[in-house]
């Protein structure tokens, strides 16, 4: 039984911070990609960003269809290379900032490009959910979380909320 990753949540430093890019492609990789994936089902999530189980590194993993097991990615180092003129608002939440959900504006098409736990490059066209979710996801190795995109009306909405989880008051 592989040890379990804690879900970081709202207000540790580690989410705010520079994610290192990945320039060592060793055996290390693949456990750690296996226990983020352990961390991102046992809390249902659709993605999780490496600093998320605080380890500040530009990897990540998106799911968006939870059912089907060859719908999971592994990325590390991943990059937007290309966005579409159009975007997509539709309702996020986020596993480390529980209990609180908001509209957010996204791109609906993105091309990425990643490598995997080899190193080789990959090349990816998304749109939909998956295409949100990676968006999602590069933003947390950016030290972003989807509460800086929303509305200015809605973030005074949850600030009292955010307290209470910054000061661990709330699960
Ligand atoms: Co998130």
């Amino acid at each position: 039984m592989r040890t379990s990753l804690g879900i970081r949540k709202y207000g540790d430093k580690v989410l705010r911070s520079k994610n290192e890019k990945v320039k060592d492609f060793g055996p290390e990789l693949e456990p750690l990609f296996d226990r983020m994936e352990d961390a991102m089902i046992a809390s249902k999530g659709v993605g999780l960003a490496a600093p998320q189980v605080g380890i500040a590194k530009q990897i990540a993993i998106v799911n968006p269809e939870p059912e089907e097991k060859q719908s999971l990615i592994r990325m590390i180092n991943p990059r937007i290379v290309r966005t579409s003129g159009e975007t997509e608002t539709l309702e996020e939440g986020c596993l480390s900032v529980p209990g609180i959900r908001g509209e957010v504006v996204r791109h609906s098409k993105i091309e990425v490009v990643y490598q995997d736990e080899t190193g080789k490059e990959h090349s990816l066209t998304a749109e939909g959910m998956r295409a949100r979710i990676i968006q999602h996801e590069i933003d947390h190795l950016n030290g972003v979380l989807f509460i800086d995109r929303l509305s200015f009306a809605k973030r005074a909405l949850i600030k009292p909320k955010l307290k209470d989880l910054a000061s661990g008051k709330e699960q």
